[in-house]
């Protein structure tokens, strides 16, 4: 398909650590066509981060590649990266701490223009600062407060201002709304979805709670210790999913007036693998109630079990 705006094939990320290679992201493949949203969901510290950060190539990559509009940019100099830098940009969890405190909310939003020297004039900087304000519903009045004056909501109307400023194709949102109240990140989701239809963006959507990507995402893939272990259409990871381990996620999942915490402990026991020179075979097998020997033999390769619906796992292969 010719409207897939990023293609990343094969992409590892590894940290070294003093016990050994921590695998963050291990042989991981998927595209994003533009305008989609890809929803990443997995618990913490299942390489979620690592992967977003790794696909705009802010992390360095193990291995394998990352194709925009065709291009790899594994292959990059720092040069040529600097050009592509303000179309893939990143939305993060918690602007607060990456907001300079002593910076008014002009001065922020204004930041990413001057750094990126993409404006001729104050005047042209001003009118991009009122305008964008706009579009992400700050109120004028409030350019000359600071982010300890502002809430939760408004802090993080700063963060997508201040990537969105640079008129960026694809955006990394990184738990975007994990760190604000409940009742404000509705608004905030809604925003997003706004912004996407209006600019036309295309998100990579990360986050641990599957609840916040089923409206967001056309498509969802699900991530266990810096392995895929299934991808498919938003509805369809819902309505059927395969893998042993998205259903014990989507059982996670608290239903108003219904005690489902106790079937989240029957289906999610057992210990964790360690992410350090892993062994082969499934990372989930030390937790999964069907796993058998054969899910140890070697690593397994997703699958397209019915159309577009990928998974790894021995009981579909
Ligand atoms: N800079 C780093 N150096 C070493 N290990 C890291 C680094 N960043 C992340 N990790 C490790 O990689 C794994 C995946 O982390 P991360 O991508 O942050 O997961 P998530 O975002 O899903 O919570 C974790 O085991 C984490 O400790
Ligand atoms: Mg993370």
């Amino acid at each position: 398909m010719n409207d897939e705006l990023i293609q990343v094939k094969n992409l590892k990320k590894y940290f070294k650590t003093g016990r050994g290679l921590l695998h963050a992201v291990d042989d991981v493949s998927f595209s994003i066509e533009k305008g989609e949203t890809i929803g990443v969901v997995g618990e913490s510290g299942c390489g979620k981060s690592s992967l977003g950060r790794t696909v705009l190539r802010l992390n360095e990559p193990t291995g394998g590649q990352i194709l925009y509009r065709g291009q790899d940019l594994v292959g990059l100099s720092a040069r040529e990266l600097k050009q592509i830098r303000p179309k893939m940009q990143m939305i993060f969890q918690d602007p607060y701490s990456s907001l300079n405190g002593r910076m008014t909310v002009r001065q922020l939003i204004a930041e990413p223009l001057i750094v990126n020297k993409v404006c001729r004039s104050r005047s042209e900087i001003d009118e991009r600062i009122d305008r964008m304000m706009e579009t992400v519903g700050l109120a004028s009045r409030l350019d000359m407060a600071y982010p300890h004056e502002l809430d939760g909501g408004r802090r993080q109307r700063i963060g997508i201002a201040r990537t969105l400023i640079l008129e960026p194709e694809f955006v990394v949102c990184d738990e975007p709304v994990s760190a604000l109240d409940v009742s404000i990140q509705a608004q905030i989701l809604n925003l997003l979805m706004d912004l996407q239809e209006d600019l036309g963006l295309t998100y990579m959507f990360i986050t641990h709670d599957l609840s916040v990507v089923r409206h967001i995402s056309r498509r969802i893939m699900v991530m266990y210790l810096g392995k895929c272990v299934e991808m498919a259409d938003s509805q369809r990871i819902f309505d059927n999913p395969l893998h042993p381990y998205t259903k014990a996620l989507l059982a996670a999942i608290p239903i108003p007036g219904i005690e489902s915490r106790h079937k989240h402990r029957e289906l999610l026991q057992g210990e964790v693998t360690s992410p350090v020179n892993p062994k082969p075979g499934c990372r989930f097998a030390a937790r999964c109630p069907h796993a058998s020997s054969a899910c140890l033999e070697s690593d397994i390769p997703m699958q397209e079990v019915e159309p577009g619906h990928f998974t790894a796992c021995k009981l579909y292969s």
